[in-house]
């Protein structure tokens, strides 16, 4: 099979390529990504002389692009992640979102209709998407998969117009879809503006870990391979049209998991008392309508096609810890100046 995976040089989809490449080697893998300040081909170093692995430097804003990737390398299939991903960007420029989130899936969804035309019902295109499209959680209940959508960043309005999109594809067209809705992801080569990252990126420096508000938001978090691990399950055997929601019943309040890490780090790092990690924590001026909880009732991907999750948040988190402890050079190479400036503009201010 020739597979599209888009973003793949981001956090997840750079981990899915991985991933899949060791799982089904004789499968073709095309990285469609147009290298955001969040894409690094240095995830994939480790594959770039893959022969199945081929990368293309392409832009879903622009159809000409996704056009000349679907007719040179025959693509069979697609995997779509590519996207603006950080809710604090959007809130402080949402353009790019609408640009990449909506119009950007659109343009993809259009190459997969014209090019796949013959038969559209043979070729899969799976949607990636998350659980912030059902907006926010009061103290109780989970969000399943016909929990009405509510978004309310601009980051979670884009997926949920390019989740509208992706089922209009199918209802009207016959477009093979499959989307998933998942929780919080962590792990390695996450970019370090998101929280797990950010805040161990900051331990190891020595620098503030900024909180939003009381830390009391609440998220369910994966392991990113086991997200990885559910995308395969549900591109494979998936109903056509259904949607599944992803997640870890691992719920944590913000303040709770810094802690948590702040403690392992402590240990990692052999630090204590004065020197704790948790010394660092410093509170913040809440983000603008911020989500308070987030949780995923994952029941119908488990009944209905025996995913579960194979990591415990324990063994997640001291894979990330080792993970980002052995790469600081990986950490200090996508850092980069515009990422400074952008920081100090987020957090500068209490
Ligand atoms: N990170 C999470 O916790 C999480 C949870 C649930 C769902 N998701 C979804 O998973 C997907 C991947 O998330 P991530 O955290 O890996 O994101 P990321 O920001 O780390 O990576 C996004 C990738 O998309 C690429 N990209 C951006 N704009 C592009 C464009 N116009 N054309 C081509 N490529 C472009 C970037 O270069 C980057 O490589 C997203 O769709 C996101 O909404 C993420």
């Amino acid at each position: 099979m020739i597979l599209m995976i888009t973003g793949g040089a981001g956090f997840i989809g750079s981990n899915l390529i991985l991933y899949w490449l060791k799982k089904y080697p004789e499968d073709h893998i095309i990285n469609f990504d147009s290298l955001t300040y969040a894409g690094n081909l240095s995830n994939l170093s480790s594959v770039e002389k893959h022969p199945h692995y081929h990368f293309v430097n392409g832009n879903l804003c622009v159809p000409e692009e996704i056009s000349s990737a679907f007719e040179e390398h025959r693509v069979e299939a697609v995997i779509h992640l590519a996207a603006e991903s950080h809710v604090d960007r959007s809130i402080a420029g949402p353009g790019q979102f609408i640009q990449t989130n909506v119009v950007g899936t659109f343009n993809l969804l259009e190459a997969a209709k014209e090019h796949w035309r013959e038969n559209l019902a043979k070729h899969r295109f799976h949607h990636v998407s998350t659980d912030e499209v059902y907006g926010s959680l009061g103290e109780t209940g989970f969000f399943s998969e016909t929990t009405p959508y509510s978004p309310n960043s601009p980051y979670s309005a884009s997926k949920a117009s390019s989740d509208h999109l992706v089922r209009a594809y199918r209802h009207t067209f016959g477009l093979n879809v499959t989307t998933t809705n998942c929780s919080n992801n962590y792990g390695p080569f996450q970019f370090p503006e998101k929280l797990l990252p950010l805040l161990i990126k900051n331990c190891l420096e020595q620098k503030p870990i900024p909180v939003y508000g009381d830390g009391s938001n609440i998220r369910d978090w994966l392991y990113v391979t086991d997200h990885c691990s559910a995308i395969d399950t549900v591109f494979h055997h998936g109903k056509e049209g259904e949607t599944y929601n992803i997640g870890g019943l691992n719920e944590w309040s913000n303040i709770d998991i810094i802690h948590f890490v702040c403690r392992l780090l402590d240990e990692a790092l052999g630090r204590s008392g004065k020197d704790s990690c948790e010394n660092l924590i410093s509170f913040v001026k809440d983000r603008p309508g911020h989500d308070r909880r987030y949780a995923i009732d994952a029941s119908k991907i488990q009944k209905e096609l025996n995913w579960r999750p194979s990591f415990t948040f324990e063994q997640g988190i001291r894979e990330t810890i080792s993970w980002y402890l052995d790469h600081q050079d990986w950490v200090r190479l996508v850092s980069s100046g515009e990422y400074q400036k952008y920081y100090k503009q987020q957090y500068g201010s209490k």
